[in-house]
């Protein structure tokens, strides 16, 4: 499992390493918000303390400051948070290169709100269980999580990456504690 994992990591570190500012060569960077946490922001509250996981490029992380809320974003990537930092110089989110199998004690039920993007499907499915129960671990008592993913009918099989979400699998997230 830990191979597996490691490949993913430098699959990404080399994708953003190798192409360090060139935008247009990261498949999943639109250099915007994601429209489904914009149409969510447009209607809701987020302030408090925010995390964003998996946050590639950071806009998203970013939008969550412009909307008041106090922003931490990670990302296993080493490049990926060197160039949010350079993206973001000035702004107040702090981008930390972190693991989100390796989550130090203090991030744990820290988060009044989490938001995800396209991390979960981009690990193979044997680390499902194991990043859903990940993330919940993030959000404190009444904390709210969104998350963005291509969807799946349960009987569905994807050769991913990505390996979609099906319903059960987003049901599991009111069941971790
Ligand atoms: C498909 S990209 C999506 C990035 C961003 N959320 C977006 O929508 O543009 C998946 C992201 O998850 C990050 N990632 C992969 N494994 C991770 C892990 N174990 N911990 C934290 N981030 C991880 C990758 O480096 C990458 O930036």
């Amino acid at each position: 499992m830990k191979n597996e994992l490691k490949e993913r990591h430098l699959f990404f570190e080399d994708i953003y390493k190798n192409n360090f500012e060139k935008d247009e060569n990261i498949p999943w960077a639109k250099m915007q918000t994601n429209p489904f946490l914009q149409e969510y922001l447009e209607s809701n509250l987020v302030d408090g303390k925010v995390l964003v996981v998996g946050c590639g490029l950071g806009d998203d992380a970013i939008a969550l400051e412009l909307a008041g809320a106090k922003v931490t974003a990670i990302d296993i990537s080493e490049s990926a948070i060197a160039w949010c930092k350079k993206r973001f110089d000035g702004f107040e989110t702090d981008f930390v290169v972190q693991d989100i199998f390796e989550l130090p004690q203090d991030m744990l039920r820290s988060y009044d709100f989490v938001f995800e993007a396209f991390t979960i499907q981009s690990l193979p499915l044997k680390f499902r269980d194991k990043i859903i129960t990940a993330i919940s671990s993030l959000l404190a008592p009444k904390g709210k999580l969104l998350v963005v993913s291509n969807g799946k009918q349960e009987h569905e099989s994807f050769d991913g990456p990505p390996w979609p979400l099906n319903i059960n699998e987003l049901k599991l997230f009111g069941m971790k504690e």
